[in-house]
């Protein structure tokens, strides 16, 4: 059997083949981050067959400052939970494993879609549209992990297999990890690896804490800033 279709353990999770479809943003809630029929028939369609051993759901809010844009899905407060169930009961159902992709959009997101101050890792210019964020306190990073655990609690209610943190794409932590737009002068600061890591590295203690040891946390790594001109879509 070649290694693609061969099976593979994570913990107590077995995924039956290689072939994983990452996140992509269907933007198809509703206004509130509602799971839609329409998304459930489109990951229908993506897991019909049992062919794919495993997807990554599109990027979902874990607080509203944290909402990248429209039509994305939310894992920010129970009311989501429902609808969620329905989503990772489709995919089961065509034999396909899933894991939620958790997600702040930081200095990413904006305060028309969001209704609220935008904020990030520093007051500095986001390299992609030049806006820049309010810095996050302490107290907002603290608010930051616990809305991270509370979406991976809510992630294993809803049925998922596990949870996949969003640090790439110039969202929150990617602007953590990045030199380029964190300029903090704290613990966090980026003139350390274990500086820029230190929020990932807490929120993944948190989660960890939160959903016992059998759940996977995956993290989505933007390992290059591309500012030589090419996509880091
Ligand atoms: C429409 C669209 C939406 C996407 N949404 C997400 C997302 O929600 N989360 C994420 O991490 N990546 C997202 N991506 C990036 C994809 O997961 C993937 O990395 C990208 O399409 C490059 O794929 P490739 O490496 O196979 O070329 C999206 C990509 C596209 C085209």
């Amino acid at each position: 059997m070649s290694i693609l279709n061969s099976p593979i353990k994570i913990g107590d999770l077995t995924i039956k083949n290689r072939l994983v479809m990452p996140p992509m943003a269907t933007a198809k809630a509703t206004d509130d981050g509602q799971v839609t029929k329409q998304i459930c028939d489109y990951y229908h369609e993506k897991s019909f067959g049992g062919y794919i051993g495993l997807i990554i759901t599109e990027h979902s809010y874990v607080n509203l400052e944290g909402k990248a844009g429209k039509g994305q899905i939310s894992i920010a407060d129970d009311t989501s939970i429902t609808r969620l169930k329905e989503l990772t009961t489709v995919i089961h159902e065509n034999g396909t494993k899933v894991m939620a992709q958790i997600s702040h959009a930081g200095g990413a997101a904006n305060s028309e879609t969001t209704g609220k101050a935008v904020y990030g890792a520093s007051a500095y210019p986001m390299p992609k549209t030049g806006f820049i964020p309010l810095e996050m306190s302490l107290a907002d990073i603290h608010k930051v992990i616990h809305d991270f655990t509370n979406a991976s609690i809510r992630a294993k209610q809803a049925g998922f297999d596990g949870v996949e943190i969003h640090s790439a794409h110039g969202y929150l932590l990617n602007q953590f990890y990045s030199p380029l737009t964190n300029k903090r002068t704290d613990e966090y600061n980026a003139q350390t690896l274990n500086g820029r890591l230190k929020l990932h590295k807490e929120i993944i203690k948190s989660v960890r804490n939160a959903v016992g040891n059998n759940f996977p946390i995956a993290i989505r790594l933007g390992a290059c800033d591309y500012m030589d001109g090419t996509t880091n879509a």
